[in-house]
C-alpha cells in the first residue's frame, strides 16, 4: 500500500514537532514548507537524519518560499502558516493579518491538494478554520480545526495533578470555541469514570479548586505565551492535530472535540466551533450533538457568538467570503 503524503504547511514550532510526531507514528511521507527560505529544507533533513536514530520509515523533504506545488496529492495537510500572539495579545488580535494567510493557502489547497483531509492549527482557531474552508471551496467533511483536543487536554492536565491521579484516568472535555469563553464540560469530565462533580463529593479536589482548574484552561494558551516570551504553545497543539490525522489516516473513528462546521446542529448554521465528532476515513463522519443543560447551554452559546463576531469581520475584511 502506498504511504499516506501529509503536507505541513508553515513549518514553524509546531511544523517541526508535527513532523518528529508523524514520523514516529509513521503516518506517512512529509512535506514540510514555510514562507522563509531554507526553514522547511532544514527541518526536513533534520528530522530524516533522526530518522537513523529512531528507526521510522518516512520521506521527509522540505519546499522553499511560494512553492505550493510541493504539497500535490497531499492525504493530509496541517496548517499552521500564519502568526502567533505576543504577550499581551488576544488571539482575536491576529484575525486580519492570518485571515490574508488563509487566503493564499486555501487558494493553494484548492489547486494542488483538493483530496486533503485540512486541519487548521491558525488563531483565531475557528474563525480562521471557517475561512480556510470558503477559501478551499471543499467540503465541510474533510476541513476541521484543531483545539478541542488541546483545550481538553489541559483540562485533563491540570485535574490529573489535582487529583494524584494518572492522566491516563482522566477524560476532560471541552467544547465551545477556541477563546477564553471556551466551555469546560464537567458533566462529561471523568475521572476513573467518575464524573467530576462526583469526584468533588469524593474529596479529589473541592469546588474552587475546580473552578479555578476551569478558568486556568480557559486561560491555557495565555499562560504559556507568557511564559515563553516569544511565541506560543507547540508540543500539546502538534500531538492533538496528529491525534485527529491518525484517527482520519488509520480509520480510527475517534471521538475527538474539534472546531467543525456546524449546518443545524445545535440550532447553529454555518459556523465552526469547537463540538465532538467522529474522524474517519470519511473525514469528519458525524458531529455528536450532547445534551446540555441550561446553563451549559448559555455558555456555548456565548462562546459561538463570539465565533460569529469574528466570522463576521472575516466577511467585512474580505468580501469573498460573505
Ligand atoms: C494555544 O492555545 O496554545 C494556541 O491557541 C496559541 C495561543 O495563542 O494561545
Amino acid at each position: 500500500m502506498a504511504r499516506a503524503k501529509i503536507a505541513l504547511i508553515g513549518s514553524g514550532q509546531i511544523g517541526g514537532t508535527l513532523a518528529l510526531l508523524a514520523g514516529l507514528k509513521e503516518l506517512g511521507d512529509i512535506v514540510m514548507t514555510d514562507i522563509i527560505e531554507g526553514v522547511a529544507k532544514g527541518k526536513a533533513l533534520d528530522l530524516a537524519q533522526t530518522a537513523a536514530v529512531e528507526g521510522y520509515n518516512a520521506k521527509l523533504s522540505g519546499a522553499g518560499p511560494e512553492n505550493y506545488a510541493a504539497i500535490a496529492g497531499a492525504d493530509v495537510c496541517i496548517v499552521t502558516a500564519g502568526v502567533p500572539r505576543k504577550p499581551g495579545m488576544s488571539r482575536d488580535d491576529l484575525l486580519g493579518i492570518n485571515l490574508k494567510v488563509m487566503e493564499q493557502v486555501g487558494a493553494a489547497i484548492k489547486q494542488h491538494a483538493p483530496n486533503a483531509f485540512v486541519i487548521c492549527i491558525t488563531n483565531p482557531l475557528d474563525a480562521m478554520v471557517w475561512a480556510l474552508r470558503k477559501f478551499t471551496g471543499l467540503p465541510a467533511n474533510k476541513v476541521v480545526g484543531m483545539a478541542g483536543v488541546l483545550d481538553s487536554a489541559r483540562f485533563s492536565c491540570f485535574l490529573a495533578e489535582a487529583a494524584g491521579v494518572s492522566i491516563e484516568d482522566v477524560r476532560a472535555l471541552t467544547l465551545g470555541g477556541h477563546g477564553d469563553d471556551m466551555v469546560p464540560l464537567v458533566r462529561y469530565s471523568t475521572i476513573g469514570g467518575v464524573p467530576l462533580p462526583d469526584c468533588v463529593k469524593l474529596g479529589f479536589f473541592s469546588q474552587e479548586q475546580l473552578d479555578a482548574m476551569i478558568k486556568r484552561t480557559r486561560g491555557g494558551g495565555g499562560e504559556i505565551v507568557a511564559l515563553l516570551g516569544t511565541g506560543s504553545a507547540f508540543y500539546a497543539p502538534a500531538a492533538s492535530a496528529i491525534s485527529m490525522a491518525e484517527s482520519y489516516l488509520r480509520d480510527k473513528k475517534r471521538m475527538l472535540p474539534c472546531a467543525a462546521h456546524l449546518d443545524g446542529e445545535y440550532g447553529i448554521k454555518d459556523t465552526y466551533v469547537g463540538v465532538s465528532a467522529i474522524i474517519g476515513a470519511g473525514g469528519i463522519e458525524k458531529i455528536v450533538e450532547l445534551a446540555l443543560d441550561e446553563n451549559e447551554k448559555a455558555m456555548f452559546d456565548k462562546s459561538v457568538a463570539s465565533v460569529q463576531s469574528l466570522i463576521d469581520a472575516c466577511k467585512k475584511i474580505s468580501p469573498a467570503l460573505a
